[in-house]
């Protein structure tokens, strides 16, 4: 089955084109980072109007790239939630109106499930072949820690077969569900990155220019301490750590440091910043920025593993975009060894938002029977699964 994916849930306008839940025909990503980086974050109405330029040329080069004209898309999958509403409504409400005029079956997807997803998808796809492997291949169950700008949630996925595979050479279909382990009570780790890099000018989106800095400094510098949480030992809370650096800044020489970078990088090329921030950084702000990463990584780490012990599972998943930090990948893999765990990443571009693994988890509900109608509605919050606190 031939998926168009569609995801606009926050600031990135994708499509793309997935056969069977596995094979990568196409996946477009359109970034909005040069309109929000200036103010440090995502800025929703400018996001909504970046959507809606960028939407049509979007999809048709998802279907150029998969050699696919769009009548020949069997069906299409697209975000409903979580997300901003104005960004999610753009990609639903096109979504639904191509599958409407072309009279093809049409299903929502819950972004979460996509960033799971994502986990199977790169697994199915590992050499490029959609026939190389099958999702069990990934382990399930899995605990999964989904861990973006948006969100911090840990789930328990599993699976069951549903009848016979429906060719030789293809998985058979899974039936998936969710249960909801614990979440973020404020702020996502993401988001913790994304404000420490603006509250020290360090650049937009924070997570990668943090995960670059950190290298340079001393991740023991500064003692964060662990971060306590009252009731389920499997929900996160970040806006603590931040709140910390904070003081760490205010009314020191390190707000200085980053008002003279705040002008600085007002007149520097992109290409110059990128090459000499670290050098436009005391010691003691790279100690600070790798003492916060290892203590946001740290409690990431642990509550995963921590849920992974309750659940006696062996497998991990991670995934969103969080998932592309280095020493988050490293203390995961060094876990996974002494532990005698399996842990998943999707590749970089798939741990990121993307489309194609909003059309690998459509694919599954399409091919159960589950089709949308006209009256399919964006929402900005959408739990995913059962459980939970
Ligand atoms: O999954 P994603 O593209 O969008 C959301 O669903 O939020 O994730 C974007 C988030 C941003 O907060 C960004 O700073 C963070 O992922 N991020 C990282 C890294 N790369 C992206 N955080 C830490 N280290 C990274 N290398
Ligand atoms: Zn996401």
């Amino acid at each position: 089955m031939v998926v168009l994916g569609i995801e606009s849930s926050c600031d990135e306008t994708a499509a793309a084109v997935v056969v069977d839940g596995a094979k990568i025909l196409s996946s477009v990503v359109a970034s909005q980072v040069s309109t929000h980086e200036k103010y440090g974050g995502v800025v929703p109405e400018l996001a909504s109007r970046e959507h809606l330029r960028k939407i049509v040329p979007v999809v048709d080069e998802a279907c150029r790239r998969a050699g696919v004209g769009v009548q020949e898309v069997e069906a299409i999958a697209v975000t409903e939630g979580p997300g901003l509403i104005g960004s999610l409504l753009v990609g639903l409400v096109y979504g639904k109106a191509l599958a409407l005029s072309l009279g093809k079956p049409l299903v929502g997807v819950n972004h979460l499930e996509g960033h799971i997803h994502a986990v199977l998808l790169e697994n199915q796809s590992a050499d490029g072949l959609a026939s190389s492997g099958t999702v069990q291949e990934a382990q399930l169950p899995a605990v999964t820690l989904v861990v973006s700008g948006g969100h911090t949630s840990l789930f328990l996925v599993a699976a069951t077969a549903v009848g016979a595979p429906t060719a030789p050479r293809r998985p058979a279909l899974q039936s998936f569900n969710y249960r909801r382990l614990g979440q973020t009570r404020d702020d996502a780790a993401g988001e913790a990155f994304d404000k420490v890099a603006k509250l020290l000018a360090l650049g937009y989106p924070g997570g990668p220019v943090i995960d670059g800095l950190a290298r340079h400094g001393n991740p023991e510098a500064v003692d964060f301490g662990r971060i306590r949480m009252k009731g389920n030992p499997l929900d996160f809370s970040f806006s603590g750590l931040k709140t910390a650096v904070l003081y760490r800044v205010r009314g020191t020489s390190l707000a200085t440091e980053a008002e003279q970078r705040r002008e600085w990088r007002k007149g520097a090329a992109r290409e110059v910043v990128r090459d000499h921030l670290p050098d436009q950084c005391s010691q003691e702000t790279l100690d600070l920025v790798a003492s916060f990463q290892k203590a946001a990584v740290q409690d990431l780490v642990e509550r995963t593993l921590a849920a992974a012990d309750a659940c006696r599972v062996d497998s991990i998943f991670v995934s969103g975009g969080v998932a592309c930090n280095t020493l988050l990948r490293e203390r995961f893999t060094e876990a996974a060894q002494s532990r005698r765990l399996r842990v998943y990443f999707p590749s970089p571009a798939l741990s990121t938002d993307n489309a194609a693994m909003i059309a690998a988890a459509g694919y599954y509900k399409l091919a159960a029977g589950e089709r949308a109608g006209v009256s399919l509605t964006a929402h900005a919050s959408l739990p995913l699964g059962d459980g939970g606190p």
